[in-house]
């Protein structure tokens, strides 16, 4: 053998040792991974050796080449069972570490509910649709013309102290004050054709917040017009809304009143459910509680509607539907729905 030979056979030999000794020395999947990077990668151990062949006389080199092609073999077979053996090792482990004990106690899932005004408004939608009342919605942010002037209502009418408003930076443009601009919507919407609807929603009242009153709160109104509707229609529906609601035995009251939608105009009350007629707190020891505005559409919203007064007649009636559910729950302050404490939201489920 020529001394380059044996330069280059030794050179082969103590490569292989040391790698083999590396290799064995792994004992992590990224160990092996280095090992691998240092012999066998591009720029690793082999390579260069495999590059110094290019140095030795030509004669040399297929004898040099190919001693280095079964040592990349060897160190290549080597690689593939080490990384067997380790793949094996690390699943072991990690079975082991990562069982999972199933008898630890589990969280438990939380389950979300209907807010109260949600559960109130359904339970509300379905005895109106059992007198065959369906549901329309209209907008709440509404213009001066429908919140007021179509509902008779005109500018700088005294009436409209009745409704403390939010304006908006447009001109002539408020957040509604109640769901009855929704009455002008439908109506010509339908027109010439009779309506039984119920118009339910979120109102705004530019008011100071207390246990009996919200800046926001959800209204619902209802409206009925056809061609032979009269005071009794509105007074049988509302008494049997009360009932079907608040249980057979309930009474309702019609009080006199003024709005400038209807005329003419009451308002309803119904006998006191905590304290039976008998009088308490909640109905102010009268033994009564307001519940609702209502009256028959007046002949100028009739028209505003399109409807031919002469012809067409209707009743309408609006309540707060926080107040019905503080009835039928006895909860004494508004406030609770929308300020989001749980303790008192998941007493409803
Ligand atoms: N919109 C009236 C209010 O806000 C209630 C009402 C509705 C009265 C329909 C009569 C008819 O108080």
């Amino acid at each position: 053998m020529l001394k380059k030979e044996i330069a280059m056979s030794e050179q082969f030999s103590a490569l292989r040792e040391q790698a083999l000794a590396k290799l064995k020395a792994t004992s992590t999947l990224t160990d092996l991974e280095q090992w691998r990077v240092a012999y066998l990668g591009k720029k690793g151990q082999l390579s260069l050796t495999l590059r110094s062949i290019g140095q030795l006389p030509k004669d040399e080199r297929p004898q040099a080449g190919q001693a280095a092609n079964v040592l990349k073999k060897l160190l290549e077979e080597a690689y593939a069972s080490r990384q067997e053996v380790l793949k094996a090792d690390d699943l072991a482990r990690t079975i082991s570490q990562e069982a999972l004990d199933v008898t630890l106690p589990g969280h438990p899932a939380t389950q979300g509910r209907l807010h109260l005004t949600t559960r109130t408004l359904r339970e509300i939608y379905g005895i109106f649709a059992q007198m065959g009342f369906q549901v329309v919605r209209s907008r709440e942010v509404e213009s001066d013309l429908y919140n007021f002037q179509l509902l008779n209502i005109p500018p700088h009418h005294p009436a409209r102290d009745m409704w403390s408003t939010f304006h908006t930076t447009r001109e002539g443009v408020v957040l509604r004050t109640h769901t009855s601009p929704g009455q002008i919507h439908t109506m010509r919407r339908f027109c010439p054709e009779p309506i039984r609807v119920i118009l339910p929603g979120r109102a705004y009242r530019f008011e100071q917040v207390t246990a009996r009153a919200e800046f926001m709160f959800y209204n619902i109104e209802g409206l009925a017009i056809g061609r032979h509707i009269t005071l009794a229609d509105l007074k049988g529906t509302l008494v049997n809304f009360a009932r079907r609601m608040f249980g057979p035995e309930r009474e309702l009251r019609f009080r006199a009143n003024y709005f400038p939608f209807t005329e003419p105009s009451a308002e309803a009350d119904m006998d006191c459910i905590i304290c039976g007629g008998k009088g308490c707190r909640i109905c102010k020891y009268t033994g009564w509680v307001e519940i609702l505005g209502s009256g028959m559409v007046h002949p100028k919203v009739l028209a505003n509607g399109g409807y031919d007064p002469e012809v067409f007649s209707g009743f309408a009636f609006g309540m707060g539907l926080e107040r019905i559910a503080m009835l039928k729950h006895r909860i004494d302050d508004i406030r609770y729905f929308y300020s989001n404490d749980l303790r008192f939201l998941n007493q409803f489920s």
